[in-house]
């Protein structure tokens, strides 16, 4: 998988990204993530990348034009590598998205190449989304000071569905959200802290029953927490 992100903050995103499981994804070349400035294709001498907006308001926008030419140079690039005709996937991430999901995430790890576009200021120039952009993604009902934190959270959340970045397979399959239920309470070494026993049943090396133990905690758990995911 190749991940392309647009941002003005290169340096950011990838210090975030470059730690860690994700770190060694590229280090063993399972992932790849370049950060690509927008400000190298702006079209002025001063680097300039945004302008006051039509009609008035607060604040500053991207322009159509640098964003456009930063995603022409990525597209053109994948294009070249797999050989012919390509739209790539190109996901904007913005508070006025889909809400980002686990399911959205596994649709997004089928893909060989993802380009993430991240905003700033007021956002961007309403003409090169409409010409660019396949995906709108929000992480959440908030809004961020610009999409390069999402961006991350989105390129974690993918990558770690790709098999080998984890160190076994096991891991994505029984976890939280895996059949709409947040995963089971667990426990480690030692058996009582802080006057707390782990639960029996899992000292009992009894495999069936642990099972439908951890299931049952799990229906309860996301009861408890999630009642959402249930319905
Ligand atoms: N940019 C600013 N806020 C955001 C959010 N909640 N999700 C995605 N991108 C954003």
């Amino acid at each position: 998988m190749n991940f392309h992100i647009m941002t003005l903050f290169p340096e950011m995103v990838m210090q975030g990204l470059d730690t860690s499981i994700i770190g060694r994804a590229m280090e063993n070349g399972i992932i790849d993530i370049e950060a690509v400035n927008i400000r190298d294709y702006a079209f002025n001498k001063h680097n300039k990348v945004d302008d006051y907006i039509y009609g008035g308001g607060a604040g500053m926008l991207m322009q159509a034009e640098p964003v456009y030419l930063c995603y022409e140079a990525i597209a053109g690039r994948i294009k070249d590598k797999r050989g012919g005709e390509y739209k790539p996937r190109v996901i904007y991430l913005t508070p006025q998205g889909e809400v980002f999901s686990q399911k959205k995430a596994a649709e997004l790890a089928l893909e060989d190449d993802l380009i993430l576009l991240c905003g700033h200021y007021e956002g961007i120039d309403e003409r090169v989304l409409e010409e660019i952009v396949t995906d709108n993604i929000s992480i959440g009902d908030y809004v961020l000071t610009g999409g390069e934190l999402p961006a991350m959270i989105v390129v974690d959340a993918v990558s770690r569905l790709i098999p080998g970045v984890l160190g076994s397979d096991v891991s994505a399959e029984f976890e939280s959200f895996h059949d709409n239920l947040l995963e089971y309470p667990q426990y480690s070494r030692p058996e009582v802290w802080h006057d707390k026993r782990v639960p029996e049943i899992l000292l009992s090396g009894h495999h069936a029953n642990i099972e439908k133990w951890r299931h049952e905690q799990s229906v309860i758990r996301t009861k408890q927490r999630r009642p959402d995911l249930l319905t």
